[in-house]
């Protein structure tokens, strides 16, 4: 006997200026009618909610806001999951509901976990207001919160209908964070596209202006090769984890230097001990590996790890890693400047602990 699964579902992707109404007017086509939330933390709430539940409901859809506190990684847990599903029940948004996420990778993560959860998964739509979520966190499905001190341990994939990555919300983005989502474009470039990595090197002041055609013209390429990517390989089972390169150290970086750097910045430190990884494992050019730190420091990120970090804490929570396969660690590593590693069929490669604490230590 066989039953059939879901079929592969086509999100809409767009990138530009005053797309509020734009995403209220899709927002009628997906739920007219239905109970609709709007989820972000308070910070995006203050500065974007009010707009968006206007265009909403001046269509007519019966729109709430859903504010969890507090916004950041501190909040993306269990029990902030628990308040935003208490909220869509309490609002009434059932399953011809939607929900909007509207802020960076912390309410996209909680609000796209809630959408999966709700009902068994109702439709949502991605509003990203930080560099990192229109560079990566928005699109391809991934859902989650953190627990018990590992990164995005209860998760689902959960396609969103539609991102609407509207610039302008980038004005009120602080600088340090405009910054670290930039790491996720380099990332992108690193491990799959030559040509968008010269790009970057060649005017990275450029990135930091949101207004400016450079920004978003390295977001559209990343959004499409990673919707090549996830067109091949939806749930991971190989190709997709390329995308998370930087992130084995990055995550484990990040929650023991926690609240020290944020998402972005543990990516920019994981990518350049990875790229340093691949030369021992990949024949990655060291070349490639000065070029990478050349641009991080140009982009003001962060290129040495902070002094406090407690490495046995390091440790224990690369150990933790959700990609492990075996007890094993495995990493995404690059092959040169734009291209991954790929042996034998496998994207990614074991790793010993000890190689990856040694090359920290120096
Ligand atoms: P975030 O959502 O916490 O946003 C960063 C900070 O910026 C927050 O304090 C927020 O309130 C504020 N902010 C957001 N937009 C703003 C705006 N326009 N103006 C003013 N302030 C604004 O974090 P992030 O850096 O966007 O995302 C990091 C998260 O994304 C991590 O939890 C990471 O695990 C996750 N992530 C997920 C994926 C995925 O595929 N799902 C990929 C990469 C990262
Ligand atoms: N951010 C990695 C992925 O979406 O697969």
């Amino acid at each position: 006997m066989e039953f059939p699964g879901s079929p592969p579902k086509r999100c809409a992707v767009l990138y530009g200026s005053g797309l509020f109404e734009e995403a209220a007017g899709f927002a009628v086509s997906l739920a007219a009618g239905a109970a609709v939330a709007v989820v972000s933390d308070e910070t995006v709430a203050g500065f974007y909610a009010g707009r968006l539940l206007e265009a909403l409901r001046a269509r007519g859809l019966p729109a709430e806001p859903v504010v969890f506190t507090p916004g950041g990684e501190a909040g993306k847990n269990w029990e902030t999951l628990g308040e935003v599903l208490l909220s869509l029940a309490k609002i009434g948004v059932g399953r011809d509901g939607l929900v909007i996420a509207l802020g960076g990778g912390v309410p996209g993560d909680i609000s796209g976990l809630a959408a999966a959860l709700c009902c068994r998964g109702i439709a949502w739509i991605q509003m990203p207001t930080t560099t990192l979520a229109m560079a990566d966190s928005a699109l391809g499905g991934k859902t989650a919160v953190n627990s018990g001190g590992a990164k995005n341990l209860i998760g689902a994939f959960h396609q969103p209908s539609a991102v609407f990555a509207d610039l302008d919300t980038l004005a009120t983005l602080p600088t340090r964070h405009l910054r670290a989502g930039l790491a996720e474009v380099v990332k992108t470039a690193l491990m799959l596209d030559g040509g968008l990595f010269e790009l970057l090197e060649s005017s990275p002041r450029d990135l930091l202006d949101h207004r400016g055609p450079r920004l978003r013209q390295a977001l559209e390429r990343c959004a499409r090769l990673k919707a090549g990517i996830v067109a091949r390989d939806e749930r991971e089972a190989g190709e997709r984890a390329v995308l998370n390169a930087g992130h084995t150290v990055g995550h484990a970086l990040e929650a023991a230097a926690a609240p020290e750097l944020l998402h972005g910045e543990a990516v920019a430190l994981g990518l350049l001990l990875e790229c340093r990884l691949a030369e021992r494992l990949t024949g990655f050019p060291p070349e490639g590996t000065q070029r990478l730190r050349r641009l991080l420091n140009a982009l003001g990120l962060p290129t040495a790890v902070p002094r406090s970090l407690d490495t046995s804490r390091l440790a224990e929570l690369m150990s933790l890693d959700k990609k492990a396969k075996a007890g094993k660690l495995r990493f995404a590593l690059p092959a040169t400047v734009g291209n991954p590693f790929l042996r034998g069929g496998e994207w990614t490669s074991p790793v010993e602990l000890d190689l990856v604490m040694d090359l920290l230590k120096d």
